[in-house]
């Protein structure tokens, strides 16, 4: 395995916990060799000569092999990954906003280029989903991909629910334990949802979906009384991000969903994710681990890394030739 030198944009919660599953790793031949950051005066936990504040410092480093992208701003990590792969560095990004919104053009970028861009860590954490789907799954459309794909409205949930929490008490948890975003209403509204299925549409159907063209309805609107009436039926709630195929065309929500005891993802609880693919051969798989927080993203992050030092690239093979479907009655009766 070749020696990989990084330089590293965003020093967070995942950025952290990059640096720390990296220092633990026994095989894993890298090292992080610059840092860029926003803030110069803020105390690190590191020695200052690893930081900068200069992007161009580490785009145009000769000796940096990728560029790991791990800030909060989407439109500031556009310009950090177009110039990278420019400047011919590979690119390890966990923002998703930024890929879902611009998956096309990447995609496009990373063919004129020839350097990879790789996401794992921006879909549900630590579970190898988007490998997944690109190497395992290729000889037919799936029929259907759906599951919990944001941590800490799952968090939130589990929390009201089985424990009866307040609900402000548990989202105050959620953001204490480094699981939701730095703006919580894109976790509680469905949005981070959403972009992670969006990028997984492309793929899993071999479609570009942009976020905006798919609905979400978050946890935000339940009600107390919504909690009680599915308890007293035996159900559960969860927030649910599903894509169906019906014939040549998918169709693509997230939203609440009362979940029976015997449905896969009812025993996903906390800040887990699950991800549960179905097609007319395999049936379903169920993929669980957790979505959120600092080492398991970080993890998912490294392992990109390493991808790269054995040239891994997503291939995009599977196009299929479907649609998407509107957001309809019609069609949300038939998913
Ligand atoms: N805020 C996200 C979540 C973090 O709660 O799932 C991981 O993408």
């Amino acid at each position: 395995m070749k020696k990989i030198n990084i330089g590293l944009f965003g020093f967070g919660c995942v950025g952290q916990g990059l640096y720390e599953t990296l220092n633990n790793s026994k095989n894993f031949a890298g090292e992080i060799k610059k840092i860029c950051i926003k803030n110069a005066e803020k105390s690190r936990s590191l020695p200052r000569r690893l930081f900068t504040i200069d992007k161009e410092e580490i785009i145009r480093d000769p000796e940096i092999d990728v560029i790991v992208e791990l800030i909060d701003d989407a439109n500031a990590a556009l310009e950090i990954v177009t110039s990278s792969l420019k400047n011919g560095k590979s690119v390890v990004t966990a923002n998703k906003k930024m890929v879902a919104e611009n998956l096309e053009f990447l995609v496009k970028l990373q063919n004129e280029t020839g350097k990879a861009i790789l996401y794992e860590g921006a879909v549900c954490g630590s579970i190898p989903i988007i490998r997944t789907l690109e190497e395992y799954f290729g000889h037919e459309p799936l029929d259907e991909v759906k599951g919990i794909f944001n941590g800490s409205t799952n968090y939130i949930l589990t929390k009201v629910f089985n424990e009866n929490l307040d609900y402000d008490e548990a989202l105050r948890q959620a953001q204490s334990l480094g699981f939701a975003e730095s703006d919580p209403t894109l976790d509680v509204k469905g949005f981070d949802a959403k972009y992670k299925l969006s990028i997984l549409l492309t793929h899993a159907f071999g479609i570009y979906v942009k976020p905006e063209s798919i609905v979400n309805l978050g946890i935000d609107h339940l009600k107390n009384t919504d909690l009680e009436y599915a308890r007293e039926k035996g159900f559960k709630v969860k927030l649910i991000a599903q894509a169906r195929r019906i014939d040549d065309k998918v169709f693509a929500f997230v939203a609440p969903q009362f979940i029976g005891h015997n449905d896969s993802l009812s025993s996903i609880d906390n800040e887990f994710n699950a991800v549960s693919l179905t097609g007319d051969f395999c049936d379903e798989q169920l993929f669980i681990g957790k979505g959120a927080g600092s080492l398991p993203t970080g993890a998912a992050v490294l392992s990109d890394i390493s991808a790269l030092s054995y040239d891994y690239k997503y291939e995009y093979k599977k196009f299929y030739n479907l649609g998407q479907l509107p957001f309809s009655n019609e069609s949300l009766l038939k998913v």
